[in-house]
């Protein structure tokens, strides 16, 4: 497998996880790609150092040569493409002119054009089913479609498609966390490719088979994980450390209930005046804002600021402060030992980055693709 837009490894573990070998990942991040290395080259998951560059002008000849691999022995193209750039494009391959672009998705596709491998695994946000209303989403099923290696004829060539939306919770991922994943088989009939159901769910009955959702609490407690004050930090886990956060921020997380709470339940009570002046005339919507995690339901999706309590619902359920890189790293499903970065903004963001290692295992166990797959 070789992954593309590799990050800190979150894909790359998922895959090693589930028995794959990985002979090459890529991505432009220095962060991410130092903690890549610290967690899978010096931990002997992988063999080599990921390469930095950009995947944009980065062809598959050259990463071939870079892991010294042969033309056509990469069974498995991975590829998280960022789909935050819409810039205009430099027009090689039709797109219609008046939907928006996506350069990253472009040059993934290409990327997987240079190589055509067997299996082809993405993921994304949940927003490309629906961005420029499904354009990009049509965009990329015709692009695989029409990719045939040299030797076939067209029907026998392109790749079978399956798009789903999942749920991270729904497969035992302590997190609410909507992706889009692909499964894009070569040769195969798209409705032939099966996406792996779920295997939790938030209240199984008797005769589930499904275990129940994994909850904030099953993740983060732990012996091994000292409980912190703000600016504290533990001394044999560098990640485990809180943010210094300002007196106002404490006053405000002190008056915010334990275990689910947040800012609007202070609306009418004496700590009122504690809500931040852009929320005071706020109905609905940044009610996460400064919320607590809640101790028996899954944590709210992780974002590269999951970290800070102004972004999201990232205080602790109990703590005064936001929740560390650690306990963020484990509410990702990553090893209670992965390194991070030093830095909190390059921790938080590589963590929010990640696909969690154990969805990515999950969805490896396809039922129909089996064959294709390590015992
Ligand atoms: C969604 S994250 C991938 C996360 C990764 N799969 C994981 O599980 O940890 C997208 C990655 O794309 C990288 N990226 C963005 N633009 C890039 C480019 N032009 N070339 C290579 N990598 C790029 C970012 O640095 C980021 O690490």
């Amino acid at each position: 497998m070789v992954d593309l837009f590799c990050g800190a490894g979150g894909a790359s573990l998922g895959f090693h996880q589930a028995g794959f070998e990985i002979r090459g990942a890529v991505d432009i991040d220095e962060d991410a790609l130092d903690t890549y290395e610290r967690n899978l080259t010096d931990e002997g998951i992988v063999d080599f150092e990921p390469l930095q560059a950009d995947l944009e002008e980065t062809t598959f000849d050259e990463i071939r040569d870079h892991f010294g691999l042969e033309k056509g022995e990469v069974d498995v193209i991975c590829g998280c493409p960022p789909c935050q750039n819409f810039s205009s494009l430099r027009d090689t391959t039709p797109w219609p002119e008046d939907e928006p672009k996506d350069d990253l998705l472009r040059a993934f596709v290409e990327r997987i054009r240079e190589e055509k491998p067997d299996l082809v695994f993405f993921e994304n946000v949940q927003g490309i089913l629906s961005s420029g209303e499904g354009a990009y989403i049509k965009w990329f099923r015709n692009q695989m479609e029409k990719v045939t290696r040299e030797e076939d004829t067209e029907e026998q060539g392109g790749y079978g498609v399956n798009l789903k939306l999942v749920n991270a919770a729904n497969y035992g991922i302590p997190q609410r966390r909507k992706r889009t994943i692909g499964v894009c088989v070569y040769g195969a009939d798209s409705d032939d490719i099966a996406v792996r159901s779920p295997t939790h769910t938030e209240n199984p009955d008797e005769d589930d088979e499904r275990e129940r959702w994994r909850w904030v609490q099953d993740a983060i407690v732990r012996d091994d994980l000292v409980n912190l004050s703000k600016g504290e930090k533990q001394d044999d886990d560098p990640a485990h450390r809180a943010r210094n956060h300002r007196q106002k921020t404490i006053d405000l997380m002190e008056a915010i209930p334990d275990d689910g709470g947040s800012w609007m339940d202070l609306r009418g009570t004496e700590h009122e005046d504690l809500i931040r002046e852009c929320h005071q005339n706020i109905d609905s919507g940044a009610g996460s804002a400064y919320g607590r995690m809640a101790w028996k339901e899954p944590a709210p999706t992780l974002t590269t600021r999951c970290t800070t309590p102004s972004c999201g619902r990232f205080t602790h359920p109990e703590a005064n402060r936001s929740i560390t890189p650690r306990e963020a790293a484990l509410l990702m499903t990553f090893p209670r030992e992965f390194e991070l970065p030093d830095r909190i903004s390059a921790a938080e963001r590589v963590v929010g980055n990640a696909v969690p290692p154990d969805l990515v295992e999950a969805m490896l166990y396809s039922p129909t693709v089996e064959g294709m797959f390590p015992s």
